[in-house]
């Protein structure tokens, strides 16, 4: 049987985590936007903007590898919670809402990572996403339409660029910060109906029911 103050500290430890995943997600949005002032999302354009960026602007190597830490940060911070709230589960409405934005937020920063891959325009990255666009080929009777979608139907190119950069950039920045509120919204709504119950446990009222 667990402790009481083990699970306490399991709460807290994921309020606190989630708290992190917040910030980091502000961080990489906020130091996202300030890239996009310089950064061309076409195919000849790519490399050579991150590259004035770095180089040339002032502050733009500091603001490109704070997007990065950030970006990369956040994996490791949501794989992390995902071990915290599963040991610290429970039955309540509010752990769970935890865990699904949990896991979903922990998806979207993969796909962050994923999508981000072809923006630079490299030789690394464009050969791991051609290698990777043959894994996605061959999800049966999707996979050629997604890989369309992706790419833009024509091959890796400048449409492809634009694609994965308005996917990186709107579409999974904005689903990360809507998950990363509701994720902390759960948690503090959770630490508040925890210590409600055990007010209430005094006045003969039960506590949550805990999985061990
Ligand atoms: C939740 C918000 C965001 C997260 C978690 C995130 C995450 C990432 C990650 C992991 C990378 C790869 C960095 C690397 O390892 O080199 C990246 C690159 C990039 N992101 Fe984001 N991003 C976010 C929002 C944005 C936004 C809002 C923009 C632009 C409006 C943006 C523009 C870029 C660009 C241009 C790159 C390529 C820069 C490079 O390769 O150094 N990101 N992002």
């Amino acid at each position: 049987m667990k402790t009481l103050e083990y699970r306490h500290a399991l709460r807290r430890s994921a309020t606190l985590l989630a708290v992190v995943a917040l910030s980091l997600v502000l961080l990489a949005g906020l130091t996202g936007i300030l890239l996009s002032f310089y950064y061309e999302p076409t195919a000849r354009g790519a490399f050579e903007s991150l590259r004035e960026i770095t180089e040339i602007l002032a502050n733009g190597g500091l603001i490109r590898s704070l997007h990065a830490l950030a970006g990369n940060g956040l994996i490791v911070v949501a794989l992390l919670q995902i071990v915290v709230l599963f040991l610290g589960r429970q039955f309540c409405s509010a752990w769970l809402a935890a865990w699904i934005s949990g896991i979903f937020y922990t998806l979207v920063a993969i796909g962050l990572s994923w999508t981000a891959i072809i923006l630079d325009w490299d030789q690394v990255g464009y050969w791991r996403f051609k290698l990777e666009l043959k894994t996605i080929e061959s999800i049966p009777l999707i996979g050629s339409e997604l890989r369309d979608i992706l790419t833009g139907g024509n091959g890796i190119n400048s449409v492809t660029v634009e694609h994965m950069y308005t996917l990186h950039s709107y579409v999974l920045s904005a689903i990360a910060f809507v998950l990363a509120v509701v994720h902390l919204g759960a948690l503090i709504y959770q630490e508040r109906q925890v210590k409600h119950n055990f007010q209430g446990e005094a006045g003969g009222v039960k506590a949550p029911i805990e999985v061990s």
